[in-house]
């Protein structure tokens, strides 16, 4: 992945999210010098396995697990510190060695208790199915100008201030829900000086501290969260996280050029999930979805949720290439494909007499989309032990041409396993 030209990599999700994004970081990192996040927050839950052991890291770099690469927390990233710190201690417990290796950009929003509370008692994050991590909110005070951020940590009086001016708004948002529930200034402001200490000593101008790494040589991996058909304008709105998830929110999330970007990783699983409500044209039905869920263990890594399964769909991950200008695809999963007597990819929708092999705008086109599919024969033999592209089956090496043909990029990687060393390099 790096080389002499190719050293700042961003690594996207190109799907709905949950592609295996934390296990390609986690292989990546073995020669990367840092690893940054850009957007999102605890929303996100990266699975990486090293022997017998699962972490799950929400707001924390996936490089984490690598001794001597550094992490950081960019300026993009809604931060919450009570999860950060017990994210930090689990870690800690497990023998990680954390100390000196993480920073957290001073410029980051906080995810506040009363984010929290309202994310879990808005009908509106009902409807779009949200973690429940105060995510959306906590960008909308972003927005509105009304946010928290780590460096005011350092001054007293104006984080009490700022955080009164919260509270009032979420306690008004609050009562025009009609629930009983308020947000309280006094909770809030003692979790933040019990937080802060141990906090403002990690804190660092990102942006500037990976400018440098960049201009001295440093391989750095840029790690996004959720995925593109999640991006809040590029994917399927409203049914969207409330950052931009594509690779150009990564220059603006870590706090360097886009012009420093050599290159984009799209991640995307052999087939599709999607966790949360919105439009997934390729869902399954009840039984064959249930077989997929079960093969490939597709539980939500945040909440637990059973996620959606579908077939591999062209007309999104393309979409996703173009907009994220994908230099390369990482095919993750394709051991979950192993038994299937014949598979499918979708390289188009029906809508009416309409035929989109662009991916359509209007919710009311998803919905109502029938996918059209190409149906291959499947390999019926394990692909867990294939460490080349010649060690698999040639019905899993024509499908994964055919990925590669439909999605016009290169495949860099395929993964045929949740261990470190299950990985094909192409
Ligand atoms: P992320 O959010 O993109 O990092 O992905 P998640 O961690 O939420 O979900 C991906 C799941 O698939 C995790 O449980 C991974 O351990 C698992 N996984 C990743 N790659 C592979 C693979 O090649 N094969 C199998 N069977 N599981 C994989
Ligand atoms: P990773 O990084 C999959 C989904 C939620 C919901 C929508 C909005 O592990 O791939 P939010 O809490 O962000 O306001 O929810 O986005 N979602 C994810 N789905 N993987 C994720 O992260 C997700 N983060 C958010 O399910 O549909
Ligand atoms: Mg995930």
């Amino acid at each position: 992945m790096f080389d002499s030209s190719t050293r700042t990599v961003v690594i996207v999700g190109a799907q709905w999210g949950d592609e295996g994004k934390g296990k390609l970081v986690d292989v990546l990192a073995e020669r990367a010098h840092w690893v940054v996040r850009y957007q999102g927050g605890a929303n996100a839950g990266h699975t990486v396995h090293i022997g017998d052991k699962s972490f799950v890291l929400h707001q924390i770099p996936s490089g984490i697990l690598h001794p001597g690469v550094r992490c950081a927390i960019g300026n993009g990233v809604v931060l919450d510190p009570d999860t950060l710190f017990t994210e930090i201690d689990e870690l800690i417990a497990d023998g990680v060695d954390v100390q000196g290796r993480l920073y957290v950009s001073d410029r980051a929003h906080l995810v506040l208790p009363y984010h929290k509370l309202i994310d879990s008692l808005s009908a509106a994050s009902r409807e779009i199915g949200t973690t429940g991590r105060g995510i959306g909110p906590a960008y909308e005070d972003k927005i509105a100008r009304r946010g928290v951020r780590v460096l005011d940590l350092r001054h007293s009086e104006r984080l009490r201030s700022l955080v009164e001016k919260g509270v009032s708004h979420a306690n008004a948002v609050l009562t025009a829900f009609g629930v009983s529930e308020r947000a309280s200034v006094d909770s809030t402001m003692s979790l933040l000086e019990r937080l802060a200490p141990r906090l403002l000593p990690i804190t660092e101008d990102v942006g500037l501290v990976i400018h440098r790494a960049i201009t001295s040589g440093a391989n750095v991996l840029l790690e996004g969260a959720q995925g593109s058909l999640l991006d809040v304008d590029h994917g399927t709105y409203p049914f969207v996280t409330s950052s931009s998830t594509t690779s150009g929110g990564a220059a603006i999330g870590v706090g360097i050029a886009p012009t420093a970007i050599h290159a984009a990783l799209g991640i995307v699983k052999a087939y599709t999930t999607r966790v949360g409500n919105g439009p997934l044209p390729t869902e399954l039905g009840e039984e064959d979805g249930e077989r997929m869920r079960t093969l490939g263990n597709e539980f939500g890594a945040t909440t637990g949720r059973p996620r959606r399964c579908g077939w591999f769909d062209g007309v999104v991950v393309r979409y996703a290439a173009r907009v994220n200008g994908l230099t390369g695809l990482a095919v993750t999963k394709l051991d979950v494909l192993d038994t299937f007597e014949k598979v499918a990819l979708c390289t188009g929708y029906k809508v009416g007499d309409r035929l989109h092999t662009e991916f359509p705008w209007d919710l009311a086109d998803l919905e109502g989309a029938e996918p059209q599919y190409e149906w291959m024969d499947g390999w019926q033999t394990s692909t867990a032990d294939a460490r080349s592209v010649s060690d698999l089956p040639g019905a899993a090496r024509k499908y994964l041409d055919r990925i590669e043909s439909i999605v016009e990029t290169p495949i860099a990687y395929v993964s045929v396993g949740t261990r470190r060393d299950q990985i094909i390099s192409v």
